[in-house]
Order: C-alpha cells, then sequence, then structure tokens
C-alpha cells in the first residue's frame, strides 16, 4: 500500500469509529484543518517537477475529498441518532393542562366608543378626529365663543405660554372637530367624534383628562325633530333597552340655537337607579342646532345648510351604563380595577362584543 493509500485507511477508519461530532470535529482539523496532514500533501505539489504533480496531483485531491466525504457523511449520522434518541427519549402529552395565560381587558372606556361607533356607523355616521392640542379660534372662537365671552371661563383650560400668533390650549371639548369637519367636507355631513379632552378640574366626577364624543350633522332642511330622533335611537341602542325616555330642557351653549340639554329617564330598582322609565332624571348631553354664526364661519351658507351637533361625556355615559361610581379610578390603571370592570376582546356576540368580564 502506498502512502497515501494507508493514510486514507487510517483516516476513515477512525472517522467511521468516531462516536461524537466533537470527535469527527477533531479528525477534521487534524486532516484538513490549516495545519493538517491533507493540507500539508496538498501544499507539497507546489514544490513537485510537473511530471510528479501529473502523478501525486489526482491522487492527494482523490484522498482529500475521500475524507471530506466521509466527514460529512458521519457527521449527518451522529445528528440524525442524536434526534432519533430524543424523539424516543421525550414525550409530549397533549392532554395535560395548558399554563393560564393572564389575558388583557378592554377598558370601559374603550369598549363604550366601540358601542358607539357602532351604533353610529348603523345609522350612517362616519368617524372624524381633530388634535388634542388645538388653537384658540377652533376651540372656541370659531364656536361662537369670542375672547371676551364669559362661557370661555366655564372651560378651565389648560393654555400652553404663549409663542406666535396663534393661542394654543389643550382641547377642553370635542366641538373644535365639528369645525375642522366643516372646514375640510363638504356636506351633507354626519360625523360623531369621541377623544380626549382636557379641563383643569378633580374631584370624584372630574379628572382633568376625560373623553367626550361629538355628533354632527349638517344638511338641507335639518329640524329639532331629527335630533331628537336621531338621540333617542342611539340612547335605546346604547343602553340596551326600549323604555328609555328623554326629556329635552332648553339651554345655553354659544354654538347652538335653540340649545337643549337631555336627560334620561330611571327608575328605582332595590335602592339603585336604572336607566329607563321615568321616575327621576339624569342629564347625559347637551345638543341643538348649530348656530348660523358656526356655519358661516366655516364658510357655509346658514340658508342653505342647515344641523344639529350634540356632545357627550364617555367616561359619564360608561359610569351610567355599567354601575362605576367614581371617575378617577378608571385612569388610575389598577388592575383589581380593570379585571373587575373590563370586558374581554372576543366574547359573545352582543353590541361590541358584550358585557364578557375578563379572567
Ligand atoms: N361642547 C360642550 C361641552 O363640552 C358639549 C356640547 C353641547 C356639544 C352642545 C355640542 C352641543 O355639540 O351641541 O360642554
Amino acid at each position: 500500500m502506498s502512502e497515501l493509500q494507508t493514510l486514507q485507511v487510517d483516516l476513515l477508519a477512525r472517522v467511521e469509529g468516531a462516536a461524537s461530532i466533537e470527535a469527527v470535529e477533531a479528525i477534521r482539523v487534524e486532516a484538513l484543518g490549516k495545519q493538517g496532514r491533507v493540507t500539508a500533501l496538498l501544499k507539497s505539489l507546489g514544490g513537485m517537477t510537473p511530471e510528479e504533480r501529473l502523478v501525486e496531483g489526482p491522487a492527494i485531491h482523490a484522498l482529500r475529498e475521500a475524507v471530506t466525504g466521509a466527514i460529512g457523511d458521519r457527521k449527518a449520522a451522529l445528528e440524525r441518532a442524536a434526534l432519533d434518541g430524543k424523539l424516543a427519549a421525550e414525550t409530549l402529552d397533549m392532554t395535560l393542562p395548558v399554563d393560564r395565560i393572564a389575558p388583557g381587558s378592554v377598558h370601559p372606556v374603550s369598549q363604550v366608543m366601540d358601542e358607539l361607533a357602532e351604533i353610529f356607523a348603523d345609522l350612517g355616521f362616519a368617524v372624524a378626529s381633530g388634535p388634542e392640542i388645538e388653537d384658540d379660534w377652533h376651540n372656541f372662537s370659531a364656536l361662537n365663543i369670542p375672547e371676551t365671552h364669559p362661557a370661555r371661563a366655564m372651560h378651565d383650560t389648560f393654555y400652553f405660554p404663549e409663542a406666535g400668533e396663534k393661542r394654543m390650549l389643550l382641547r377642553t371639548h370635542t366641538s373644535p372637530v365639528q369645525i375642522r369637519t366643516m372646514l375640510k367636507d363638504k356636506p351633507p355631513i354626519r360625523i360623531i367624534a369621541p377623544g380626549r379632552v382636557y379641563r383643569s378640574d378633580s374631584d370624584a366626577t372630574h379628572t382633568p383628562m376625560f373623553h367626550q364624543i361629538e355628533g354632527l350633522v349638517i344638511d338641507r332642511g335639518i329640524t329639532l325633530g331629527h335630533l331628537k330622533w336621531t338621540l333617542e335611537t342611539f340612547l335605546k341602542a346604547f343602553f340596551e333597552r326600549d323604555d328609555i325616555v328623554l326629556r329635552l330642557r332648553s339651554s345655553y351653549f354659544p354654538f347652538t340655537e335653540p340649545s337643549v340639554e337631555v336627560d334620561v329617564g330611571y327608575t328605582m330598582v332595590n335602592g339603585k337607579r336604572v336607566i329607563g322609565g321615568s321616575e327621576g332624571w339624569l342629564e347625559v348631553l347637551g345638543s341643538g342646532m348649530v348656530h348660523r354664526k358656526v356655519i358661516e364661519a366655516c364658510g357655509l351658507d346658514p340658508n342653505e345648510w342647515q344641523g344639529f351637533a350634540f356632545g357627550t361625556g364617555v367616561d359619564r355615559l360608561a359610569m351610567l351604563k355599567y354601575g362605576m361610581e367614581d371617575l378617577r379610578a378608571f385612569f388610575d390603571g389598577d388592575l383589581r380595577w380593570l379585571r373587575h370592570y373590563g370586558f374581554a376582546a372576543l366574547d359573545v356576540p352582543t353590541l361590541s362584543g358584550g358585557v364578557g368580564v375578563a379572567a
């Protein structure tokens, strides 16, 4: 046997007998690594005469290929054996109970906003939005609340320090979205605008940040009758009761004329107020026919276009429907409160997923 043949037989036998991937790797380094024995043979080709190289070249390359191939095969066989071993040894019991993953829950404010969007979508309303950092004009002036108007004092406004021409503030209500929509879209308009609003106020029923939803309809020949029907239909759907009684009281808002405040009737059941009937009244929203000056401020002709608007507190609606007492708890982020009052994201098919309670 030639020297090359002896080396090949020796290497292949050792590869074949290697018991682990690490052992195979050690042989590879020994034979084919930088200082390896086969590598040295390949390097020696450079010092040979062309005649010697013609004989030795193919032989050395064949050796290298045989060793490389054997190493690859042995590694694959060892890996397969390791996997087979694992498959034989490990078992998976599909009948074992899974670890409980604590599911998150939908905050009542989000739930109520979804319910409102769903109800108004059925009535043909689109959802509009506007910035929470507003300017004085959209939040007040365009809504017929000029600089000197006493109604400005009713909103405890968070103003930004003066910079530039526009007085910037955190919007005190969602009504500026009325203005933005009328400036942007051509009538007929039917939108609701849910969102965050801010006022410097804090007690059991007031938080500096809270949620409102605005409604606006602009079309030809819109009357107070349309407003009443819309609100009645909305409140029946929202409270999921047919015995909803509304009371419209005349009121004042600078941006509506006439203005009405809307109360919803309740009945006392076991010492608790339940919406429905008319034993007592709870104020639920402000509304009215959009003031001519507001329509004009948005570049529309009030002789052609009329409409109604309404605005209400989303948090308050949530409290009335789902029975929370303290508004501040809405924003404390207390997990016990959220688990109690939160909603399962996917649940029985009623209004926006229904009154499912998260685990
Ligand atoms: N923007 C009023 C507020 O925050 C609520 C309101 C009243 C909105 C009457 C309206 C409306 O659109 O017509 O107190």
